[in-house]
């Protein structure tokens, strides 16, 4: 709750290089901040960080350096903007001085209606400015399916959606993009000021208070949780944001951790690689820059780069669902969870973390600080997410798959499988019946077999419970072929 006497602050943003007041209630989001200001290229389509209409650019700092993130204001609180500097379509150009990416979409007629244009604009342009681009170009371009002779990346627009254009044209554009011009002001990403913020206002209509706070510290946050243990915890408040947007939800408390820097280190020694649980899944990908395989197969997986630029694996966890594209992963990987509270540390392996639908050991006082990851790592790995489309969706099952084989034979198999029960799942049985057993088809069909009868899969709008198991019961034959396909190219 806010301090009663208190006059409510107000959160100063710096919105297309000029300095704007945001006052209004806690749980209002970025979109609706920037449209109140008149700055209406930003769109509302979806409200839960699906369409990419609402994108918007945001300076983050990220290690040494900061970088233009683009990031789905539907989701964001106004308030978690203080102290830092956002971009909307109309701060990156004009009709008659047009960005480059304005530039190539209207060059190219990638614009009809207009309604996407503004968010694609934004998405466009982080990419554009992204650092790592220059080096990507025709050589190293991400791909032949998503990478440009310019080193854009396609991925970089996953979240955003056209109902009338078509992708060519956009594509095309993004293609036609140049290297900044070294005049370019906005290749200076200013520095931001993420922490701190104590945030309250009017609620409405009820006249209830809430109060949005991100601490400087980590004991302070673990402080205002020990007292105030129904605080809202949030971490990118990609979850948060959609129950805020969609389901009227409202905290009298909301503890914004996303920016602690305590919790966004990536640390490796011999026995583990420790994961910061607010670095952004983005940051994290650049970090470990190969270092996990099987995460590199979850990221292009995991909802959409606009998404990717805001959630957290600590977020991730937090939320409980059984359907989160990274449980599956981190139990293949055998990780562990680190929880913290003004008590101090301990550590939970995650198979062990979730209890119930949306339920975990987690207690109200403690926080999720890092996910660890044991090393050494296995050597063959999978990831296979069924969903309706390939990418940006929701799962209807996921599995991951880790395994050694030495002289012919497993010697380590983990298999983390979601959708198919009220928690993310580890399929023990599956895992010891193939111990021993020869790296071979029949092997993966007999493992197969007793691998679609774990968990209990349930028929709901995404599929039934028959198609689940169809789809556990073909994981293990599918990564034997991708397994084996590799090996054939590679020799
Ligand atoms: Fe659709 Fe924000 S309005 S992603
Ligand atoms: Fe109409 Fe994209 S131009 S939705």
């Amino acid at each position: 709750m806010a301090p009663e006497s208190a006059t409510p602050p107000r959160c100063t943003v710096t919105v297309n290089h000029k300095a704007q007041q945001f006052a209004g209630p806690p749980h209002t989001n970025a979109l609706d901040f920037l449209r109140g200001l008149g700055l209406t290229s930003c769109k509302e389509g979806c409200a839960e960080g699906e369409c990419g209409a609402c994108a918007i650019l945001l300076a983050r700092t990220d290690g040494e350096r900061s970088r233009w993130s683009a990031v789905n204001a539907c989701l964001i609180p106004a308030a978690a903007l203080e102290g830092q500097h956002v971009l909307t379509a109309e701060g990156l150009g004009t009709v008659s001085e047009p960005h480059p990416v304005q530039h190539q979409l209207a060059e190219h007629g990638g614009s009809q209606c207009g309604y996407c244009t503004p968010g694609f604009v934004c998405a466009m342009a982080a990419e554009f400015y992204r650092p790592e681009r220059a080096e990507q170009q025709v050589a190293e371009a991400p791909g032949p399916h998503t990478g440009g002779p310019n080193g854009f990346d396609l991925h970089a627009l996953s979240g955003n959606l056209c109902r009338c254009t078509g992708y060519r044209p956009i594509k095309d554009a993004a293609f036609e993009l140049g290297m900044p011009e070294p005049e370019d002001h906005l290749t200076q990403v200013p520095a931001t000021r993420p922490a701190p913020t104590d945030y309250w206002g009017a609620d409405t209509p009820a006249g209830a208070v809430g109060r949005f706070r991100r601490p400087e510290t980590l004991s302070q946050a673990l402080q205002i949780l020990s007292e105030e243990p129904d605080t809202k915890v949030i971490a990118g408040a990609t979850d948060w944001g959609i129950e805020v947007n969609l389901k009227s939800a409202r905290a009298n408390s909301v503890l914004a951790i996303d920016r602690l820097a305590q919790l966004r280190r990536v640390v490796q020694n011999e026995n583990y690689l420790e994961l910061g649980a607010a670095c952004t899944l983005s940051e994290l990908e650049r970090a470990l820059a190969g270092r996990v395989p099987l995460l590199d197969l979850l990221w292009p997986n995991f909802a959409s780069r606009l998404i990717r630029n805001s959630a957290t694996l600590g977020g991730n966890l937090g939320t409980g669902s059984p359907i989160g594209d990274s449980p599956p992963v981190l139990l293949a990987l055998d990780a562990q969870v680190v929880l913290v509270s003004v008590s101090g540390e301990r550590v939970v392996p995650l198979e062990n973390y979730f209890t119930g639908y949306r339920q975990s050991v987690r207690q109200p006082d403690e926080l999720i600080s890092a996910i660890r990851i044991p090393m050494p790592l296995a050597a063959r790995v999978s990831f296979q997410k069924i969903a309706k489309r390939r990418f940006d969706d929701i799962s209807s099952v996921a599995v991951a798959l880790a395994f050694d084989v030495q002289a012919g034979r497993i010697t380590r198999a983990r298999i983390g499988v979601g959708g198919v029960a009220a928690t993310p799942v580890r399929a023990t049985a599956t895992e010891q019946l193939l111990l021993g057993l020869e790296w071979n088809e029949q092997s993966m069909q007999q493992a197969g077999a007793l691998l679609s009868t774990e968990g209990t899969p349930l028929d709901d709008h995404r599929a039934s419970a028959a198609y689940r198991r169809a789809m556990l019961g073909s994981a293990l034959e599918r990564f034997f072929a991708e397994q084996e396909t590799e090996r054939r190219a590679g020799s």
